[in-house]
């Protein structure tokens, strides 16, 4: 029998499903109503009352932020009943606040957990993020690539013409150049305008998505738990972070990071084995958005195993009292 001190990874899944699940739910009567920060709220104090309710002696190394920004699930903030193994959490209560205030597709709940001291304690600053499916050899395309190069090489173990990929990427301002040089290769582009935990995770089944590269920069913490993601479902990804000015870069420091160019294959990024769960706030291509009817409300959560590659899909579906 697993000592209840140990990572019991296939014990503790239905637990962090139960965790997404609750966000999804606090979140949902806010869907479209324009408030982000209430909804994010609402996602954060559902999320840390379940998470509280885990036997595990849980640190949040991904989190709301700093401990002076954020009251709750800030980083290092310890969750959890106290009891059973010593474990990481990375989560983002409502990964897409916007396109939940505003009723788009994608928004998420998510949270990862792992024995602790192995998840990167990535600092809040960007991340210039790379993301394949599975299948590809090893490192069929880098950081180091050019965004045309990355194109061609991606076609190239294909077997296809370069405006046979599609890659997605955040629709922002800095991502101008970028978006024009993919275009120039010919590829499709899937624009989104948040959510790029989504946007990675789209890549793992890119038969369902559409979506073969994800490329560009989104926030630092989003790419911890989208590599959590993807060493479930297979797929590889790369991240480095981005340092604007000295606060950023004191951030690192503070989280421990000495070497700032730095490239995080996805192995480095999450180094042990990671469970997974997002539940759907707003309807997407992974899962379906939280479904309220006038006598229960429905959820749809996908909830991953590293060390099995299991991907379990699951409806809940709790009557409304
Ligand atoms: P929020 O849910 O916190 O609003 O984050 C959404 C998001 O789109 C992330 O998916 C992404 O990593 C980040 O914001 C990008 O940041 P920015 O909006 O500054 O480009």
């Amino acid at each position: 029998m697993t000592p209840p001190t140990d990572f019991n990874d296939r014990m503790l899944s239905l637990g962090l499903a139960r965790v997404s699940e609750a966000a999804a739910h606090a979140s949902a009567r806010l869907i479209g109503h324009g408030d982000e920060k209430a909804a994010d709220q609402a996602a954060v104090n559902a999320m840390r009352d379940q998470l509280n309710m885990l036997d595990i002696k849980g640190v949040v190394v991904i989190g709301e932020g700093e401990r002076d920004e954020a009251p709750m699930l800030y980083i290092g903030e310890e969750v959890g009943s106290g009891t059973g193994p010593a474990v990481d959490i990375a989560l983002d209560p409502l990964e897409g606040t916007t396109l939940t205030a505003k009723d788009m597709p994608n928004a998420l709940t998510v949270i990862a957990m792992a024995p602790r001291g192995t998840l990167l304690h990535a600092p809040d600053v960007y991340m210039e993020k790379l993301a394949i499916g599975p299948g590809y050899a090893k490192d069929v395309v880098s950081l180091d690539m050019t965004p045309t190069e990355r194109v061609l090489a991606l076609a190239k173990a294909q077997g296809v013409k370069p405006g046979d990929i599609t890659c997605c990427i955040l629709e922002r301002p800095r991502h101008e150049d970028l978006i024009r040089e993919v275009r120039e290769t010919g590829a499709a582009i899937r624009l989104i305008t948040d959510g790029d935990v989504a946007g990675v995770i789209h890549c793992a089944e890119a038969e369902i998505t559409g979506i073969d590269m994800y490329m560009g920069s989104g926030g630092a913490p989003e790419g911890v738990l989208a590599a959590s993601a993807l060493k479930c479902m297979g797929g590889q990804m790369w991240g480095k972070l981005l340092f604007r000015n000295d606060d950023e870069r004191g951030r690192a420091a503070k989280a421990g990071i000495t070497d700032l160019d730095k490239i995080y294959a996805r192995d480095e990024l999450v180094r042990s084995d990671v469970i997974f769960a997002a539940t759907g706030v707003t309807n997407g291509s992974i899962v379906k958005g939280v479904k309220r009817e006038p006598n229960f409300i429905e959820t749809e959560t996908i909830l991953m195993r590293s060390k099995t590659g299991s991907v379990r899909r699951m409806i809940y579906r709790n009557p409304i009292k």
